[in-house]
């Protein structure tokens, strides 16, 4: 059996973790991510038979029996990740029952997954619908969307139109837009629905006044959207007090969806 210390997933996994944190998006232990892993990599570093406790989740996720991923500790800190994996990480398989989860490894002080779990595999359920790829589910606090989220419409139209035209790359990475949940309650169940919902049109979901939620293949992918998102939102609170002299035309936006052959929003232009 190799070292899991050394499996690529969990490098990636403190990668990714230490960069959000220093990106300043994870403050405390804001933010959450669950990947899932095929049962052939784990095998490699663990005995998948061997449960060394189960976990309820408080809710069904029978799509996903016998799904294995990886996830974050609830109220473990991302910027500790990368120093002490076994503890601030775990691997989780869905039980046969589906609400039931079966810990393989990590959560090593007696934790347990993300509160944030119900929004994740509701996630999962939904994306892996849309794309059989779908692997990753990420949650942030980014400063600059969260920024946007005072004070801007909390409408997807009209949310995702004016991060489009901040931009010329928005539309060509996310050309499917973004979907905005008003402020809510977080950590239970109705937020993971209203989450998965919205997943079934984006990848993309802000939560106003605190957060956003990515879906995408891979770690890199998922971080690539959240952070393609970011930056417009930057270009928007250093202008949105300022005149705006030039801007994207929506007329400009449709030509770059074109020119890339983009499956995009058409409704979220106003032609
Ligand atoms: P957890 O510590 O439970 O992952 O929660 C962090 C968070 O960002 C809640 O939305
Ligand atoms: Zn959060």
């Amino acid at each position: 059996m190799k070292n899991i210390l050394n499996a690529p997933f969990l490098e990636e996994m403190k990668k990714t973790t230490s960069n959000m944190y220093r990106l300043g998006w994870d403050e405390r232990n804001g933010g959450n991510i669950s990947y899932m892993l095929e049962e052939d990599e784990v095998k490699e570093y663990l005995d998948i038979n061997k449960v060394i406790r189960t976990i309820p989740t408080g809710f069904d996720a029978t799509e996903l029996i016998g799904k294995i991923f990886i996830v974050t500790g609830t109220a473990k800190y991302f910027k500790n990740v990368e120093f002490d994996p076994e503890k601030n990480l775990g691997i989780i398989r869905i039980a046969e029952d589906g609400t039931t989860a079966q810990l393989l490894w990590g959560y090593k002080d007696g934790g347990k997954f993300t509160s944030e779990l119900p929004a994740h595999l509701m996630s999962h359920i939904v994306r892996l619908k849309h794309d059989p790829q779908n692997r990753v589910v990420m949650h942030t606090h980014p400063t600059h969307t969260l920024a946007m989220t005072h004070i801007h419409e909390l409408d997807d139209k009209k949310f995702t139109h004016t991060i489009w035209e901040m931009c010329t790359e928005c539309i060509v990475v996310f050309p499917d837009g973004i979907g905005v949940l008003p402020w809510m309650v977080c950590g239970n169940e109705e937020i993971g629905k209203a989450t998965a919902q919205k997943m079934e049109e984006y990848r993309l979901v802000v939560w106003a006044l605190h957060g956003i939620y990515g879906a995408g293949k891979d770690l890199d992918e998922t971080f690539g959207l959240i952070e393609t998102v970011e930056k417009a939102a930057q270009l928007y609170m250093l202008t949105a007090h300022m005149p705006h002299i030039n801007t994207i035309l929506d007329k400009e936006l449709k030509d770059v969806a074109e020119a890339f052959n983009l499956d995009y929003r058409k409704d979220f232009l106003n032609l």
